[in-house]
């Protein structure tokens, strides 16, 4: 049964869509209000999908970024667990890419460049010699198109996007779909998947910064972490990979038991010191067979709240805020500080178009791009 109502709401039209279906029991709302113009004058909405638990997640067409996040804690109160903005103007302005796709290379491209069958390309340089996260104007900052789109899983969002050929130097044009849904399981499920016109690299993620005790309420170095990793991959001083997958055991980089953040993360550790904490991308152990994998595990301990994240990539990496310096005033003006937050961002692996050894992330006209990641929620006591 589906319902479509219209609310004048302070002068905002805001279209409710009220979906339950008999059979699998599955209920919830997807909301959409304006939410204002970038200064090049294109309108922007804010999409809110909310389960039949309560879950929230806001998303906003400009850089698909996830905007809040609420989630129950063990007392079943919900607080925001995503750093962010309360406006437009904020995203349009920021530096940290809080909560939005990536695209189209996540992480860091040594040099600027990379090439393919014998072509040269050349990227900006936006983080020192190298580029970061997809260029100048990555997928971050763009407006994608959206639609709700029925799904049997939950309440469903999809974002498009063209990146055009040549756009921050990629090659193709890279037509870019991203899928949330809203599980009645308080998942956050993002598909994403994409195709090509001519030969070239993809790596898209979220960049989600969490805060299980509540976005802005202080540092995470207390939160319990496990990655399912047995070994990372060091890098040098531009952060970019050396090459070498080297093995967690006996360095900080081991969370296969749970541990404090910030047990270890001002180690007199080479790698400790060259990330600022940690900012390392992690080598995923899959189960073989298994579509998609737990990757990691991480607990709040005031509160209950338990992230997990699950994912078909080979990496994640593992970001603790530790370029955030309070300059910019997030949700209710609080400022974000040092290591308030940590992203756990599915991946290739960072410079994998300049390192034959990592899995590939070239794709060619005719393939597609799919990828699936998932952010699921729980409590424990
Ligand atoms: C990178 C960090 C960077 C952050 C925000 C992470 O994915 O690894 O070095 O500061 O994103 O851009």
């Amino acid at each position: 049964m589906k319902q479509t109502l219209w609310i004048k709401l302070t002068g905002t039209v805001l279209m409710t869509t009220l979906a339950t279906s008999g059979a699998t029991g599955k209920s919830g709302t997807t909301a959409k209000t304006s939410w204002g113009k970038t200064p090049d004058g294109e309108e922007v909405d804010l999409y809110t999908l909310t389960n039949k638990n309560g879950v929230e997640v806001a998303i906003s067409t400009y850089g698909g970024a996830v905007v809040s996040l609420k989630v129950p804690d063990r007392n079943g109160k919900l607080a925001d667990a995503v750093l962010g903005y309360d406006s437009l103007d904020g995203y349009v302005n920021d530096k940290s890419y809080f909560g939005a796709i990536i695209g189209r290379y996540g992480n860091r491209i040594g040099h600027a460049r990379f090439t393919l069958d014998g072509k040269t390309y050349t990227l900006a340089k936006n983080n020192g010699e190298n580029s970061l996260h997809g260029g100048i104007k990555g997928f971050n900052k763009a407006v994608w198109t959206a639609k709700e789109t029925p799904s049997p899983d939950g309440q469903a969002l999809e974002l498009t996007y063209l990146s055009k050929d040549g756009e921050e130097g990629f090659p193709g044009n890279l037509h870019v779909r991203v899928i949330y849904t809203l599980t009645d399981s308080n998942e956050l499920k993002i598909g994403y998947s994409a195709t090509t016109d001519k030969k070239t690299v993809v790596n898209l993620t979220n960049h989600s910064y969490f805060n299980l005790a509540g976005a802005g309420s202080g540092d995470i170095l207390g939160h319990i972490l496990m990655i399912e990793a047995d070994k990372f991959t060091p890098v040098d001083s531009g952060l970019i990979p050396t090459g070498e997958l080297r093995d967690v055991a006996g360095t900080p980089f081991d969370f296969r038991k749970p541990t404090a953040i910030g047990a270890r993360i001002n180690a007199d550790d080479e790698q400790i010191k060259l990330g600022g904490g940690y900012d390392h991308n992690f080598v995923l152990r899959r189960n073989p067979g298994d579509p998609i994998s737990l990757a990691a595990r991480v607990m709040e301990p005031k509160t209950g709240r338990v992230l997990e994240v699950w994912t078909d990539q080979p990496g994640v990496q593992f970001y603790t805020g530790n370029f955030l310096d309070g300059s910019a005033k997030g949700k209710g003006g609080l400022a974000y500080t040092k290591r308030s937050a940590f992203c756990l961002e599915t991946q290739h692996f960072p410079d994998s178009p300049n390192q034959p050894k990592f899995p590939s992330v070239v794709l060619s006209p005719g393939e597609r791009y799919h990828t699936t990641t998932i952010y699921k929620f729980s409590t424990e006591k």
